[in-house]
């Protein structure tokens, strides 16, 4: 079979199998073998780079980051829509549909209002061509780069589609992965999302599409923009049209004539609605004939044959009875509300988390206050505000250090304060327990340690860790690797909870359940890779991805530890930050005068210049940005720590050696092939181009090139458009050569 005919039925392969577990979760193959097509596809579109495709499967892991969005004008204008409250109101807006219709019967459809972010697609001739977000509704943001992760976003349509489709739609985070990602970043000492909605347009707004494609974001059509190439009389066509060309589509939907019908359905959705994986607000009512929506139009705003309606979201007001104080394997102290239960979106609540101090002072929340209560995203218990009309005489503001006492709750050690901060505006104020030795931390570490995308330790869960900590026989994970078959099988666990609702005596663990610990603390020192045994040190921000990565740029741990490249990384973001201050253009301490702007603007040109040589030494590794300054700040941390330093000793003497899986050196320099017309060429693109940039990007990787973000000494050229200042500057500086859109059309020729 000729490499391109393969190469199409592996990306039609795996589109399909994307689809079976993404969207009718219920995959066909395993896991392994998908990762096989996978690279099998990989490596022949490395040997083919002429046959590259930016909708292929492979790039939906993202791609370099860009340095701003393109705008684009939507073929049909993205409206917004009406809202209704009140079930009379529903009533009326059908009465209007029959009184403008003429006639007393009207089709209509009831669907979810999914809480996202309104998205256009367009495909021609069944592919992708670009996605954009909804802007002023006449110009949005072109966000393909971002759109293309979306695993649920199909990249190419199933036969037969018409020639050109612009698919409406919504991009939204699911309830599970927006928790998810929220106790990740609660962890981490990081801002949490205030609701699923949030958390997709903060990650949709990213310039860098890597970063999107690690969050979970989905994808789910609910309207039809332009259509060339077929005729559709109805919603019902549309539906078929999305199901036959495998676009997600908006589920469960009513269909019914009459106004009862309308109500019933708004009912039904309303109970039904938060057992859906994602937040809704509201139903959507829409005429189903797509020549009854014509003929009633729209206003500027929205059109006349829809409305939404908009379910009250649940609050409601309860007592904080109390705050605890929960601490995290990284150490962090997380203030837990104690509420009087109270039963909300369809579950009793009676503990939400207060995030960190700062979410505690904002909203001056209390002891003993009434507070209003609510789930973000119908999912995470939440404290909204305090009912301040109802707070009792003599409560006081709450402050984590005298409720500490300055110690943890668990250890009672000394607890330190930093104000971390994301946003430098709004800097997040946490606690932390620096004790390596707490008993809690102690436990979380070890669970974390033993999970199954860590060392997966047989039989080694939360109640076996609390266990193995309180009898001291385990300090810290390594010390799993002296243990011995009968002190383990003699630790006593708690006693069982019988079906007779009374208590079993006091159990041990066993010889048999210990022998198979023991087996698989043996095995894990053979058989697990370098990129679980990073992943599970736990050390912040080091989560699956950038244990990877790191294992692809080191071959063993004390690599790590003396690790030339993380240094780099880190020299690199103190000099940009030296660089913005001595900037000459800085605008909170601008040169006093103009011996001190030449001054200052030397430094600056200096420092510029090591900046450009640390780029220079790593760019050829093109390291994810699953290891920037933070994560790189904390490895060097970690292993210039005690803790760290005491890990490494006890991982000598044990003997362990886990070797990277994935150890890539350094890149060779040329890998395109070399009758290619632009190979081993690097380009940057810059300025206003006549067509958007990923077309050129296209263009160049077609002809053999690379493309990247910044002008560094590897640039062979930049394509630059109508302005596109710093980075022209930048070319100008190095002697990079700069092309017009026609010498690189020339250069291909
Ligand atoms: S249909 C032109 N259906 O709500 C108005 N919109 O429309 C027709 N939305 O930002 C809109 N779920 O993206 C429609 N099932 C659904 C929807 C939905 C969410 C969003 C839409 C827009 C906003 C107002």
């Amino acid at each position: 079979m000729s490499p391109s005919k393969k190469i199409n039925e592996l990306r039609s392969l795996l589109e399909r199998h994307n689809h079976l577990y993404y969207v009718e979760a219920r995959p066909e193959i395993a896991d392994a073998e998908y990762d096989r097509l996978f690279r099998e596809l990989e490596t022949l579109e490395h040997q083919h780079p002429e046959l590259d495709d930016p909708n292929s499967p492979t790039r939906r892991v993202g791609g370099a980051p860009l340095e701003g969005f393109n705008q684009v004008n939507h073929p049909v204008p993205m409206l917004s829509i009406d809202d209704v409250f009140t079930e009379e109101e529903v009533l009326d807006f059908y009465q209007r549909l029959q009184k403008n219709l003429g006639r007393k019967s009207i089709t209509v459809t009831i669907e979810p209002k999914i809480d996202g972010v309104a998205t256009s697609l367009v495909y021609r001739d069944g592919a992708l061509a670009y996605g954009a977000t909804r802007g002023d509704g006449l110009t949005g943001d072109e966000i393909t780069a971002n759109l293309r992760t979306i695993p649920s976003l199909p990249l190419t349509l199933k036969t037969p589609f018409p020639a050109m489709l612009e698919i409406r739609g919504e991009v939204f985070m699911p309830n599970k992965a927006f928790a998810r990602l929220n106790e990740e970043r609660e962890e981490a000492g990081l801002q949490t999302f205030a609701n699923p909605r949030n958390a997709t347009a903060g990650t949709l707004k990213q310039l860098d599409s890597r970063l999107v494609a690690k969050r979970p974001l989905a994808f789910i059509a609910h309207g039809l923009g332009a259509i060339e190439g077929l005729d559709l009389l109805s919603e019902g066509d549309f539906r078929s049209l999305l199901n036959s060309c495998s676009i997600p589509c908006n589920e469960p939907v009513w269909t019914t004539d009459s106004s009862n019908g309308v109500l019933s359905a708004i009912r039904e959705l309303g109970q039904r609605r938060l057992e859906l994986p994602y937040a809704t607000d509201g139903a959507v009512i829409k005429i189903a004939s797509l020549s009854d929506r014509a003929a009633l139009g729209a206003t500027s705003r929205a059109p006349r044959w829809a409305v939404a309606f908009k379910y009250p979201p649940e609050q409601k007001p309860t007592r904080l009875l109390d705050i605890t104080i929960q601490v995290g394997r990284s150490g962090i102290l997380t203030p837990v509300a104690e509420l009087e239960p109270v039963s909300l979106s369809a579950t009793t609540v009676s503990r939400a988390t207060l995030h960190n101090e700062s979410f505690i002072h904002d909203r001056d929340i209390r002891i003993g206050d009434t507070v209003l209560a609510h789930k973000s995203g119908e999912i995470i218990p939440e404290v909204l505000k305090v009912i301040i009309e109802d707070r009792p005489p003599g409560t006081k503001p709450f402050s984590m250090e005298e409720h500490l006492q300055g110690t943890c709750p668990a250890c009672n050690s000394p607890i330190v304060r930093r104000a971390n901060s994301e946003s430098k505006e709004r800097p997040v104020v946490t606690w932390w327990c620096e004790n390596p030795l707490c008993p809690n931390k102690a436990v979380a570490a070890l669970t974390h340690f033993a999970q199954r995308k860590a060392l997966d330790l047989e039989g080694l869960g939360e109640s076996v860790a609390i266990k193995l900590v309180e009898s001291g026989m385990v300090k810290s994970p390594l010390d799993l690797f002296s243990l011995r078959i009968q002190e383990l099988s003699g630790l006593l666990l708690d006693p069982a909870r019988l079906q007779t609702g009374e208590s079993s005596k006091p159990r041990r663990f066993g010889e048999k359940k210990a022998k198979l610990l023991i087996d698989s603390i043996n095995d894990s020192k053979a058989d697990q890779p370098l990129s679980r045994w990073i992943f599970a040190m736990g050390i912040p921000q080091i989560g699956e991805s950038a244990s990877r990565e790191l294992s692809r740029l080191h071959k063993t741990l004390p690599d790590i530890s003396s690790s030339e490249i993380l240094r780099t990384i880190c020299l690199l973001a103190d000099l940009e930050e030296e660089r913005k201050e001595v900037s000459p253009h800085n605008k909170d301490r601008p040169p006093r005068d103009d011996a001190e702007r030449s001054a200052r603007k030397k430094l600056h040109d200096a420092l510029r210049e090591r900046i450009q040589k640390a780029e220079d030494e790593i760019a050829d590794y093109e390291i994810s940005p699953d290891i920037g300054a933070v994560a790189s700040r904390n490895l060097i941390a970690f292993f210039n720590s005690q803790h760290g330093k005491e890990f490494m000793q006890q991982f000598e003497r044990l003997g362990l050696c886990p070797e990277s899986a994935n150890f890539l050196p350094r890149p060779s320099e040329a890998s395109a092939a070399t009758d290619m017309p632009l190979a081993g060429k690097t380009f940057v693109i810059t300025g206003t181009l006549s067509q958007p940039r990923s077309i050129y990007k296209e263009m160049i990787e077609q002809g053999g090139g690379k493309v990247s973000g910044s002008v560094s000494g590897n640039t062979s050229y930049l394509l630059a458009g109508e302005g596109g200042g710093s980075k022209r500057d930048k070319a100008d500086k190095l002697g990079v050569d700069i092309l017009s859109e026609d010498q690189l059309i020339s250069m291909l020729k």
